[in-house]
């Protein structure tokens, strides 16, 4: 077992890292406020692993409340965040009930943003089942709910008590899932951690495999790459922007396409594609860095082809991105592999031609 710090003084946390923690109560059972925890987890979640975890609790004397919810990007919205806190009222949780998320990056965010607004905050736990979500959203507090008009739009940064990340949870994941979290994981090497892209260029098979030593290495390596960030920018004013890596562009293909259709880290791997190519037309990555970043997330399985929205519409969609400031798009290049800027100095036709390349490459 694995264990790492989110340095955040008197809100510091654990994260466990280690095949068969989910069923590690006494990791949890000291976190606890009162012997009783509300579990939000879904309907392809509940099936393999609530019961295994409802049993670990159960033995070590604690109350299990589960609340499952339909599957799927597009009920991360108010409507299912409405029907946890019908659930969570039903079963008089109080201010000491632990919520724990025990599924993927939606419930996660979901479960997360429900603890943080009932009775005005009460407990909160990852378990994360998802290599997306035991690499990046997990860890670092940020909670919330999609809006018709763009992703992420409504939430708080709320951190967990704990993080439980347990690899032999990948074993089931299906191999496009298993992909959309190694985007995050190239993210990493990508914007701050050269020998871990070097790493990932050597152990890419082994991780699309399913090695889970490979497996473990990574979530690790990403772990602590997010804990440093986020232990030095919790409310991102400035580093922790840089974990948004093609995520500007990718918000745009996710909700142009409509929420779903694109899986998060899919519309991520295009992005960064676009970031690349947009680095390299402000004269900072050469064609061989663009076609290293190429590689990796080919190799990752993952789209390095943007689909053609048409530059107005990706524009609009831009626009929305959480970190426009004054009204101008800010975008997260490369000034060199290993190292990531946040710029709105973005000439329209430096733009308009890493889309135009990206979309038909
Ligand atoms: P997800 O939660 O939709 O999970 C992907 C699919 O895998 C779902 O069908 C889920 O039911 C299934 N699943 C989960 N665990 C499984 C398992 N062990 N075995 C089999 N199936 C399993 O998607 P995700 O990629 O985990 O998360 C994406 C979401 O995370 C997006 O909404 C994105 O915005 C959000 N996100 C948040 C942060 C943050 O910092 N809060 C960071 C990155 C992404
Ligand atoms: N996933 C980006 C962040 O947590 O800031």
């Amino acid at each position: 077992m694995d264990t790492l710090i989110v340095d955040l003084k008197d809100r510091s946390y654990p994260i466990y890292i280690g095949a068969g923690c989910l069923r590690e109560a006494s990791l949890l059972v000291p976190r606890l406020a009162q012997p009783r925890v509300a579990v939000v987890t879904n309907t392809t979640v509940a099936p393999l692993y609530l019961e295994a975890l409802t049993q670990a609790l159960q033995a070590q004397g604690v109350e299990v409340v589960p609340i499952v919810i339909p599957d799927g990007e597009v009920y991360k919205e108010w409507k299912t965040l409405n029907t946890l806190f019908d659930a969570l009222l039903e079963h008089r949780c109080e201010r000491k009930t632990t919520v724990i998320a025990l599924g993927g990056g939606v419930v996660g965010d979901l479960a997360g943003f429900a603890a943080a607004t009932y009775l005005r905050g009460v407990p909160f736990i990852q378990i994360p089942t998802t290599l997306l979500a035991q690499v990046d959203s997990s860890v670092g507090g940020k909670t919330g709910i999609n809006h018709p008009l763009g992703k992420n739009m409504i939430g708080a940064f709320y951190q967990p008590r704990a993080v439980i990340a347990d690899p032999a949870t990948l074993d089931t994941l299906p191999d496009r899932e298993l992909s959309a979290g190694l985007a995050e994981v190239i993210k990493y090497g990508l914007i701050r951690d050269l020998p871990f892209l070097d790493w990932l260029e050597q152990h890419m098979a082994a991780l699309v495999g399913r090695d889970h030593a490979a497996l473990a290495y990574a979530i690790r390596r990403s772990c602590e790459n997010k804990a440093a960030v986020v232990a030095a920018d919790e409310r991102e004013g400035g580093a922790r922007a840089l974990l948004n890596l093609g995520h500007t562009f990718g918000h745009a293909i996710e909700a142009g396409m409509g929420y779903g259709t694109w899986l998060h880290g899919e519309a991520v791997a295009a992005g960064t594609m676009l970031a690349a190519r947009l680095s390299q037309h402000l004269g900072w990555l050469g064609a061989a860095d663009v076609s290293r970043v190429a590689a990796i997330l080919s190799a990752a399985r993952l789209p390095v082809r943007a689909p053609d929205l048409g530059f107005e519409r990706y524009l609009a969609l831009m626009g929305l991105d959480k970190k426009v400031e004054g009204g101008r798009i800010r975008f997260v290049l490369l000034r060199r592999l290993g190292e990531a800027v946040l710029t709105a100095e973005v000439p329209e036709a430096a733009l308009r031609a890493a889309l135009a390349e990206g979309c038909r490459a």
